[in-house]
């Protein structure tokens, strides 16, 4: 059976090719360090092998925003207005979107807008979630702040929005920047409405390093996509043997980095970016940083940013925490 995935797509993005561009030349140019911004992480196969890293036995991060979820949705929707609508920052998944909306679509009819820059994840959210009933999706391809801004314009009289930002990709700000992102989301916001955020908690450093280091070598081939993805869209001549995956902890900054280190001297073209970079030996161009925070961090964070915690709920089993803020 041919399953055509419907999604509306309220106004398609402008091409973003010129920003893939622009963003890559500065992180390459940098004289210190050379990095390359996460999000480029999940074009189409980086997201479906990100889907192969949360089945992983070392990474346990999505299973315990799932059991969270699954657990304590009720919970946490007995908790919000009475009428609220949701939009969903990166839309993952929806797996463990759908936790929430079954909970909200048994006291109403919910109007659900994930927001993401990858079209295929918006295509498998709507695939994943669109059978349910007394649930309307419909998705927008942008950037998060801009998406949910154009969200918060359709609400409705007396609506209240509730922002789901669940996958701990707050964790790929540093903490300044997490800061100022969750005051963005709050300037989009009104008095009451609500944001669900999930942070990875700190743990042993080995099981960190396990979680993006895995024995099969799937965060590994996520990694050195990156550099695939840039030789398929920008006619770059990256060897990718020629590189190898590095997962580290930073120590002062509580986070695990991902690097791609040069295992040679090197010089790659990238044709469609005009541009030529060349790599010593051993040096690394950083593609992710994952910070883990304490859950006090976390409500720290909220009361530092227009927001008053209303409830937090840890995982035990790979600490992890859900907590639900409300716009002060
Ligand atoms: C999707 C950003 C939460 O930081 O753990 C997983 C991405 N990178 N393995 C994370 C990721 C390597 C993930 N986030």
């Amino acid at each position: 059976m041919a399953i055509a995935p419907r999604m509306p797509l309220p106004n398609v993005a402008p091409k973003s090719l010129e920003q893939f561009v622009s963003d890559l030349t500065i992180g390459l140019s940098n004289p210190g360090q050379k990095e390359l911004p996460s999000k480029y992480l999940y074009d189409e196969i980086g997201s479906a092998l990100f889907d192969v890293i949360c089945l992983l036995p070392e990474y346990g991060l999505s299973r315990a925003g799932m059991r969270l979820l699954r657990r304590y949705s009720g919970d946490i929707v007995e908790r919000l207005p009475e009428r609220v609508m949701v939009a969903e920052l990166g839309s993952g998944s929806g797996q463990k979107t759908r936790w929430v909306l079954e909970a909200l679509a048994r006291r109403q009819r919910v109007s659900y807008y994930p927001i993401d820059i990858s079209r295929s994840a918006l295509y498998r959210c709507e695939m994943e979630l669109s059978h349910m009933e007394l649930v309307s999706i419909v998705g927008f391809e942008r950037a998060y702040i801009e998406g949910l801004r154009e969200v918060a314009a359709r609400r409705r009289e007396g609506e209240a929005m509730l922002v789901l930002f669940l996958g701990s990709t707050i964790g790929n700000f540093d903490r300044p920047a997490g800061d100022q992102f969750l005051r963005d989301v709050r300037s989009v916001l009104r008095a009451g409405d609500a944001l669900l955020l999930a942070t990875d908690l700190e743990k042993p450093v080995s099981e960190l390093l396990a979680a993006y280091d895995d024995a099969a070598g799937v965060t590994a081939a996520f990694n050195k996509n990156l550099l695939a993805r840039i030789n398929r869209e920008l006619g770059g001549d990256f060897d990718l043997a020629h590189f190898e995956h590095v997962a580290r902890w930073d120590e002062s900054e509580r986070r695990v980095e991902m690097h791609l280190r040069s295992t040679t001297w090197q010089c790659i073209t990238i044709r469609e970016a005009g541009y030529r970079f060349c790599l010593r030996e051993g040096e690394t161009i950083w593609t992710e940083s994952s910070h883990k925070y304490d859950p006090q961090e976390v409500t720290g964070m909220g009361d530092r940013t227009g927001y008053r915690c209303h409830g937090q709920w840890l995982d035990t089993e790979w600490p992890l925490a859900q907590s639900l803020f409300f716009a002060a």
